[in-house]
């Protein structure tokens, strides 16, 4: 470590100075303070390669950057479901970024696919929170491992770009709890990201840069992140009020130091804040040293060579094969049939999305080149862009595909969204293929030659009807740079398929759970679907989709078999099962544990994902596969107990290789979560008799008191009807003369006491 690094203490340095550190020094640096010995740290987009923009750019970082390895965005990094895949990724993004002097990249981004719709999905891993969290914590693992920073983003609900910067999300505690921030949570508390970005939007009407109860009282009070909390570029409001709730850095600087350094001599601001603040961007400064300290003289250790092959392994594992009627592929490269490669995307791949992720490739491999590299005989191969890039209709493009086409046994039709369609910054308003592409697909279909499409799209697109015309659909979402060659070595089984979906692909956009509530008008952002975000609405209302979430298919088959479960501890167990390749074929399998829970006190999801694991598997071969699940596998978020709740009673576990595609069942009994007991003159007759000591308590007080009773009552479990058990203790006495409220405060007494009643 450099001396000049050594952290400083804020008591060491004046208000002004704590102020500035607690601002940027620039667009992509903290403040230097060279009379303090501090120097400025550089922080630059990710997440799905380095973009550093050369010296000088433009003032709103939205210009050009020095060109880096473009690996898949999270989109398709997420589909691989294989978070050491993932770390991998994230340690050559390190090694480029210490090459370039870059101390933290901005990323992973982890919200919520919220809708189908939303402009960063291509940014974000996926709709389920405990995916996202895996993928997320392995890419901070990765880049942190050779002491680069990361900054996990968007801190917190930012599903949707449309108002980002105002728009507030409304969204009940339970939701977020169970389905917006665990991501967050597991990556906060197992791999220690050095940053957390919060986002542009408020959540329940307080802006997430000023949001006290998610920068502080969650975020450090229960997670214990230790590290600094930056802005998003330009989402501070109040510098002040972001400085109390919790934030460290603004970042750019909006240039209004002074106003810190007034605030706090007027007395309205506690200097307690600034310290704080001003200590963690010391501390930031401090644990990105080792990284800056081996960049000296490391450009040449980078090898853009090995990171452009990492890419492309990558992008095998990115892309899923979603449809392959009667195992069309893969081709056979040796074959001497003629070959039609149409779509302009062949040529001239899409492979990232827009805005500030974007990154300027070292170089871009294109599928067309490698399909010619892939067969025995190029000149088997016929290629036509079919339409244009930017969605201007062009019959001549149409005529010369079919014309390919007619000539050709098979079709290779690569149809995906143009790049002004996604973006940081807008969502889209629907969820169709351009439409000169549907009508070159019949067009194309027409000249009767079987179609296998390859998709390259940021997010979900609607596949119905026009995938009945095809004989195969591989998906490949946007692969980053190497994308082009790894779909060749997919479609000619060089590699096996293994991506899976981390996202529903529905039928329609309306079915689409939140499509009522997205994006929210005013100001607003109603989350009216609450936990049903994805399969957990489509798999609860068994609707019919497209391709259900965990959906992938490879080239060779699995079989699942002898489940064996044991109790590791309260509410602990582990699953055990065998995977087997049964086919030809070298192949992953990604196991996927879903949990169900026949009977709950709350409405829960019909079934969620808990663990997963995925494994390489030669033809033959079988694997043991164990999975984990703790207390909070079982659990739901309850708000009357403002805590983590597991019900006493029996669950389901579903394995298998989607969420609609179970293989495995068995059933495992919880004893629930131990909860000091609430029971009040406010519970219900219903929730008295369900507690084991509130019931036989109630039980016996009211055989007790009815022995008087002129009328003769008794009050057994059995005979209470749904209108009493829904009646409040408090509200007996007014019901049944017999009962006073004496009785009812000695019984709420002697069940906080857990006495159990005495037999007479
Ligand atoms: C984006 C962030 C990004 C930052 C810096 C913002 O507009 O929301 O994801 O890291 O800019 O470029």
């Amino acid at each position: 470590m450099r001396d000049s690094e050594h952290t400083k203490c804020p008591d060491q340095l004046t208000l002004g100075q704590k102020a500035a550190l607690t601002s940027g020094g620039d667009f992509w640096r903290t403040q230097a303070i060279p009379e303090a010995g501090i120097a400025p740290v550089m922080l630059a987009d990710g997440p799905h390669g380095l973009r550093k923009q050369p010296e000088g750019g433009d003032a709103l970082g939205i210009g050009t950057s020095v060109p880096a390895t473009c690996f898949p965005p999270l989109v398709g990094l997420g589909s691989s479901w294989n978070p050491s895949l993932v770390e991998r990724v994230g340690a050559a993004i390190a090694r480029e970024a210490i090459a370039h002097g870059v101390s933290v990249v901005l990323g992973p981004g982890v919200n919520i696919k919220r809708s189908p719709l939303g402009g960063r999905n291509f940014e974000y891993v996926s709709e389920d929170p405990l995916l996202a969290g895996c993928i997320g914590a392995a890419w901070v693992n990765g880049v942190q491992s050779l002491g680069v920073g990361t900054s996990l983003k968007h801190f917190a609900v930012n599903s949707q770009e449309t108002d980002r910067l105002r728009v507030s999300a409304e969204v009940d505690e339970r939701t977020l709890r169970e389905i917006y921030l665990p991501a967050f949570e597991h990556i906060v508390t197992t791999a220690r990201p050095t940053t957390v970005m919060c986002a542009y939007n408020g959540v329940n009407g307080v802006l997430c840069s000023q949001n006290s109860w998610l920068l502080t009282d969650v975020l450090r009070g229960e997670w214990g992140f230790d590290g600094l909390v930056v802005s998003d570029w330009g989402a501070v409001s109040d510098r002040a009020a972001a400085l109390e709730a919790g934030l460290d850095l603004e970042m750019p600087p909006s240039g209004v130091d002074h106003t810190l350094v007034e605030a706090v001599r007027a007395g309205d601001l506690d200097e307690g804040y600034l310290d704080a603040s001003a200590r963690r961007v010391l501390e930031l400064i401090e644990r990105t040293a080792g990284a800056r300290d081996t960049a000296t003289g490391t450009d040449t250790d980078v090898s853009l060579e090995e990171h452009h092959a990492l890419a492309r392994a990558a992008a095998t594992e990115s892309a899923v094969l979603l449809k392959n009627e009667g195992g069309l592929l893969p081709l056979d490269p040796r074959a001497d049939t003629a070959l039609a490669v149409i779509g302009a995307f062949a040529e001239t791949p899409r492979f990232q999305g827009g805005g500030s992720s974007h990154v300027v490739p070292s170089r871009v491999d294109n599928a067309l080149e490698a399909i010619r590299a892939a067969v025995s005989d190029p000149a088997r191969i016929r290629f036509a862009p079919g339409f244009t890039l930017d969605g201007v209709p062009d019959e001549q493009l149409v005529e010369q595909a079919v014309e390919a086409a007619r000539g050709a046994t098979q079709v290779l039709l690569f149809l995906g969204l143009p790049e002004s369609a996604e973006s940081e910054g807008f969502d889209r308003t629907d969820i169709f293929l351009p439409a000169d592409q549907l009508a070159l697909l019949n067009a194309v279909a027409e000249a009767g030659a079987s179609i296998v499409v390859v998709l390259s799209n940021g997010a979900t697109v609607q596949m119905n009807p026009w995938q009945d015309k095809t004989a195969a659909v591989l998906e490949g979402w946007l692969l980053g740079q190497a994308g082009g060659s790894a779909l060749a070595d997919l479609l000619f089984g060089i590699a096996n398929p293994s991506g899976r979906l981390t996202e529903t692909v529905p039928l329609r956009l309306e079915d689409s759970p939140s499509h009522l509530h997205f994006p929210g008008g005013d100001g607003h952002v109603h989350h009216g679907e609450g936990l049903f975000v994805g399969y957990r609405s489509y798999d609860t209302l068994g609707r019919a989709v497209a391709y259900p979430f965990g959906h992938g298919l490879s080239f060779t088959a699995f079989s699942y078999s002898d489940l064996d479960v044991t109790e590791t501890g309260p509410n602990r167990f582990a699953a055990s099962f065998t995977v087997t390749n049964t086919g030809s074929r070298a192949g992953a399998e990604v196991a996927q544990l879903y949990v169900h829970q026949p009977v709950s006190r709350l409405r829960r999801p019909v079934q969620e994902l808990k663990a997963f694991e995925k494994v390489f598997l030669e033809p033959g071969g079988s694997a043991r596969v164990t999975l984990g699940l703790h207390e909070r596998s079982f659990s739901y978020w309850s708000p009357r107990d403002g805590g983590w709740t597991v019900d006493p009673g029996e669950f389901e576990l579903r394995i298998g290789a989607s969420s609609r595609d179970v293989r495995l069942r068995a059933r495992v009994r919880c004893n629930g979560t131990a909860r000091p007991r609430r029971l009040t003159a406010e519970s219900t007759i219903g929730e008295w008799l369900a507690d084991p000591v509130g019931g036989p308590l109630l039980t016996a007080a009211m055989a007790a008191d009815l022995d008087d009773s002129p009328v003769p009552v008794s009050l057994d479990a059995s005979e209470i009807s749904a209108m009493a058990a829904s009646l409040p203790l408090a509200r007996v006495p007014s019901f049944l003369a017999g009962v006073t409220h004496e009785h009812i405060s000695a019984l709420v007494a002697a069940a906080a006491d857990g006495t159990l009643p005495q037999p007479r």
